[in-house]
């Protein structure tokens, strides 16, 4: 039988390259570390002859890359969020996409409540200070922070991310639990994750501790803006583990800065790797690399259901022609 040619086009784990390797012929110019900077000519030009890609959250695939790239049958990404894919243009060229749900969901909610916890208990500012040889004496007020148990947690965004957090806020911290969300929750959803549905502004105007775990898109960019930002509290914190772009990073610098939002946790940026350099300025902002769902297990789990997704859609494996999470089955069933 013929092996295809597939681009793993970021670096993973070696057990992943292997699996690869039983039924394919695998180029991997990152290894299991390396980077290598996708321009659209790059890319293209690796893709020559590939019938499958192993993708993250970068680099782009659109309607200009696939028509570069006819052998090209199925993209998959170890991500959940799949913004850097275009999901139509693959499906009218008959490419098969995949995402990573479900396996990051609990490891995600443990980093968005971390990174809320840190903002709101001001953990790095402190560790900063210390680090620094500052600290010479007890202060009832050194780095006093505010509270999280009790607090008004708000949820933008309850997909399944979101609902974790919800359910941390609500059973372990006594927190009311508000959310926003395009579609409601069934009341029954609502009344097991004991969480309330309101409107945008409600959910702005009343959370102590807002998170937002809502997808990317047109319609989601700068969700959270100057505007928005003006209807919370000032002692509220605010934490992004979307994606970069939902909330506008140069707004919500000026708003910490000016003492008009208490803190904010952020892992995802708008151009990142790059970042807004006010905010490094900020001593209530705790910043981290985009790793949410950055624990070695489910890093693997990620890898390994892109590997599985990858390995199906080509036809190849037990669950030939039955790609796990595919985003767009319709392409393999014809329908
Ligand atoms: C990470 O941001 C992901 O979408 O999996």
């Amino acid at each position: 039988m013929k092996r295809h040619h597939v681009l793993v086009a970021m670096p993973v784990f070696a057990e992943v390259l292997a699996q690869l390797g039983e039924h394919f012929e695998v180029d991997a110019p990152c290894g299991i570390r390396d980077t290598v900077e996708w321009t659209p000519e790059t890319l293209t030009a690796r893709l020559q002859g590939c019938a499958g890609m192993l993708v993250a959250g970068t680099p782009r695939v659109d309607a200009a890359l696939l028509a570069a790239c006819p052998d090209l049958r199925a993209v998959c990404s170890m991500a959940v969020g799949y913004n850097n894919i275009d999901l139509a243009a693959c499906t009218a060229r008959g490419v098969l996409v995949s995402n990573a749900p479900d396996v990051l969901t609990e490891t995600t909610a443990d980093f968005g409540f971390a990174l809320m916890m840190a903002a709101a208990r001001r953990i790095t500012e402190s560790e900063r200070f210390l680090r620094a040889g500052r600290w010479t004496h007890w202060s009832y007020d050194l780095f006093a922070g505010a509270d999280v148990h009790g607090a008004t947690l708000g949820v933008l965004g309850m997909g399944r991310i979101g609902s974790a957090i919800a359910r941390r806020g609500a059973l372990g911290f006594g927190m009311p639990v508000i959310y926003h969300n395009r579609s409601r929750l069934s009341s029954e959803a609502e009344q097991q994750l004991g969480a309330r549905w309101v409107d945008k502004d409600e959910l702005l105007r009343c959370s102590d501790h807002l998170v937002i775990v809502v997808p990317y898109s047109a319609a989601s960019h700068h969700l959270v803006g100057a505007a928005e930002l003006a209807l919370m509290k000032p002692g509220a914190t605010l934490t992004n583990i979307a994606r970069g772009g939902v909330v506008d990073d140069a707004a919500l610098a000026v708003a910490l800065r000016e003492h008009r939002l208490f803190a904010a946790g952020l892992d995802v940026f708008e151009g990142e790797p790059a970042l807004n350099p006010d905010l490094l300025d900020l001593p209530n902002v705790v910043l981290t690399p985009h790793i949410a769902s950055a624990s070695l297990p489910t890093r693997r789990a990620m890898a390994d259901l892109a590997a599985s997704n990858l390995i199906a859609a080509l036809g190849r494996g037990p669950a030939a022609g039955k790609p796990p999470t595919a985003l767009n089955p319709q392409v393999l069933s014809g329908a």
